[in-house]
């Protein structure tokens, strides 16, 4: 397989991953719509890898124009990230998410079918598990009672691909189930910019360090973890990147399949030991405050990663000072763009 459609190809795992296919010769047709990315990312893409990319903007509902990007090429297998990505978003739009994350990907499955492109690497999440039964958590762990839209559209779509697949067996399917990523390119050119005030922990601390906000609020010191705040698995942007390709390679060289990988590093961290780690590694305070539980927050979960680490021969090797000390930096070289 050589030539590899990255839908989202400028969000922030999307541009990592198409680094790492760039630095492992694959060729890339990209597309994105920039609903949530830049197209600056498409230069900096090029500056890291002295590689270009062949480009689309492109919705994804846009059958017709989905549709010319097949005919005029030849796609071996499509890495599909292009999604909207805010919980909280999701809970008041959950209309516009299950149409873009869900009707899209209908879309291009019915696309790759025509072309008889029949490789697909799915960006999915934990998300899907909902308030875990057990911890870690394997693949084998029940899936459902998502919490939000967002995380019904994931396994919405995991659902359907298994439909598909089950349909007609020359189907290569991977699932990716990711944690939570974070940290920079360690170019520090591309990396984590949200538009807007962000939801997630990390782009929100780096905010706070940067003065831009006042305060990092703590959603809730009451859970029943090590200090009470949530607990997460939180993992390194090029890690995940790498995964990537791993999974590619294995949709390469094994018999067509259906397979499903967690993509964290297997430990926890509490939101203050994030807090206290950013701190120590860039020398500077986040102030932050206490506040009520953020609702639909789970406690703690991290990822059973042996899966991944037998049958994708990789597992994450970046630690947590290393994503903190790349979020803070990617922050300073990019402020004011
Ligand atoms: N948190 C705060 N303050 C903030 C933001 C977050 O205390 O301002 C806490 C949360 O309560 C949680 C932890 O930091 O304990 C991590 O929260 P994030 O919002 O960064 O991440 P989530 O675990 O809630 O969700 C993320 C992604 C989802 C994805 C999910 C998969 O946002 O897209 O991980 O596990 F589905």
């Amino acid at each position: 397989m050589k030539n590899i459609l990255v839908t989202g190809c400028c969000g922030y795992i999307g541009s990592h991953t198409v680094v790492e296919l760039l630095n492992n010769d694959y060729n890339v047709i990209g597309l994105d719509n920039f609903s949530n990315s830049k197209r600056e990312v498409l230069e900096r893409i090029k500056e890291i890898t002295n590689k270009e990319i062949k480009f689309y903007e492109c919705n994804m509902l846009d059958a017709g124009k989905l549709e010319t990007i097949f005919a005029e090429n030849r796609i071996d297998l499509v890495i599909d990230f292009a999604a909207y990505k805010a919980v909280g978003e999701s809970v008041e739009k959950p209309v516009e998410y299950y149409i873009n994350n869900v009707s899209s990907v209908l879309t291009l499955l019915s696309i790759m079918k025509k072309y008889n492109t029949k490789s697909l690497i799915f960006s999915s999440s934990a998300t899907v598990y909902g308030t875990p039964k057990e911890i870690p958590i394997t693949e084998e762990s029940e899936v459902g009672k998502t919490t939000n839209p967002y995380g019904t559209s994931k396994l919405y779509v995991e659902n359907i691909l298994q439909d598909v697949y089950k349909s007609d067996k020359n189907w290569n399917i991977c699932i990716l189930r990711y944690f939570n990523p974070i940290g920079a390119h360690t170019s520090l050119l591309i990396g984590d910019s949200p538009n807007g005030i962000p939801a997630n922990l990390m782009p929100y601390i780096t905010k706070v360090a940067n003065k831009e906000l006042d305060c990092l609020k703590i959603f809730g010191n009451d859970y029943d973890t090590n200090d009470g705040t949530g607990v997460r698995d939180y993992i390194h942007i090029m890690d995940l990147a790498l995964a990537h390709i791993k999974a590619l390679q294995k949709l390469e060289t094994e018999k067509k399949g259906f397979y499903i990988y967690n993509l964290g590093t297997g430990k926890g961290y509490s939101v203050l030991e994030v807090v206290n780690t950013f701190e120590k590694v860039n020398n500077i305070k986040i102030p932050y405050k206490i506040v009520e539980r953020r609702k639909g927050d789970i406690a703690r979960y991290y990822a059973d990663v042996k899966k991944a680490k037998k049958e994708l021969e990789w597992e994450a090797i970046y630690t947590l000072e290393d994503m903190c000390k790349t979020s803070y930096d990617f922050m300073l070289k990019n402020k004011g763009e």
